[in-house]
């Protein structure tokens, strides 16, 4: 998968995906990603990218010139699956919508910042809005890394068998079950009979209605209703 993310700040993607898996993924040559630097698609000798909004107003718009001229030389390139930009108003990010993404050969992420982007850009480029939660984070990039990372490791290949994506948290609307690791007794406090008991059919009964007894008391709302 190739991901092209368009940014103003591109140095505050340094850290998250040079580590652990998503290096991995890039190493493999299974995630490719593009950082692109919205201010070199500016038109005026100050490079300037926003302004104030029509109507008055405090913050600033990002300019829709830039913004298109930036995606018409990303799209002359190659065809894209989903132009994606962060907003608090957009579609929240569930693990369903990772597992459809994770299927995606090419995807931009368009990071806003300020007041956000001219509403134009939004109706003629932009072909999916996800926000990664209920609240309003300083500008999408944050938000660009989260859904990097948890796209990412769903691309065939990426995770190992031990890795695994299958019994991760809400892959089947459940929350996953406790784990424990050695030792077996820690100050008292032990690990529950049936992990040690190697009745791997017992386990995967205990696993499940742990499963089962976590998203009833946390998550509800996961549920069917009854
Ligand atoms: N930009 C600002 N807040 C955001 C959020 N919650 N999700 C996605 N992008 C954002």
């Amino acid at each position: 998968m190739r991901i092209d993310i368009i940014t103003l700040f591109p140095e505050m993607f340094d850290g998250p995906f040079k580590h652990s898996i998503l290096r991995r993924a890039q190493e493999k040559g299974l995630l490719e990603i593009h950082l692109v630097q919205l201010r070199d698609y500016a038109t005026d000798r100050h490079r300037t990218v926003d302004d104030y909004p029509y109507g008055g107003g405090a913050g600033m718009v990002l300019m829709p010139e830039p913004l298109a001229n930036c995606l018409d030389s990303l799209k002359a390139q190659r065809s894209y699956d989903e132009i994606v930009y962060l907003t608090p108003d957009g579609e929240r990010l569930t693990q369903a919508l990772c597992n459809r993404l994770s299927l995606c050969q090419n995807l931009i992420l368009l990071c806003g910042h300020y007041k956000g982007i001219d509403e134009r850009i939004r109706e003629h480029y932009v072909t999916k809005e996800i926000s990664i939660g209920d609240y309003v984070l300083s500008g999408g990039e944050l938000a660009a890394a989260v859904l990097v990372d948890c796209v990412a490791r769903l691309i065939p290949g990426v995770l190992n068998d031990e890795e695994s994506a299958l019994f991760d948290s809400f892959q089947d609307n459940l929350l996953a079950p406790p784990v424990y690791t050695r030792p077996e007794n820690f100050r008292g406090w032990k690990v529950p009979e049936v992990l040690l008991s190697g009745n791997h059919k017992a386990i995967e009964a205990w696993r499940l209605q742990q499963s089962h007894q976590r998203t009833r008391q946390r998550r509800p709302d996961l549920l069917p209703p009854e």
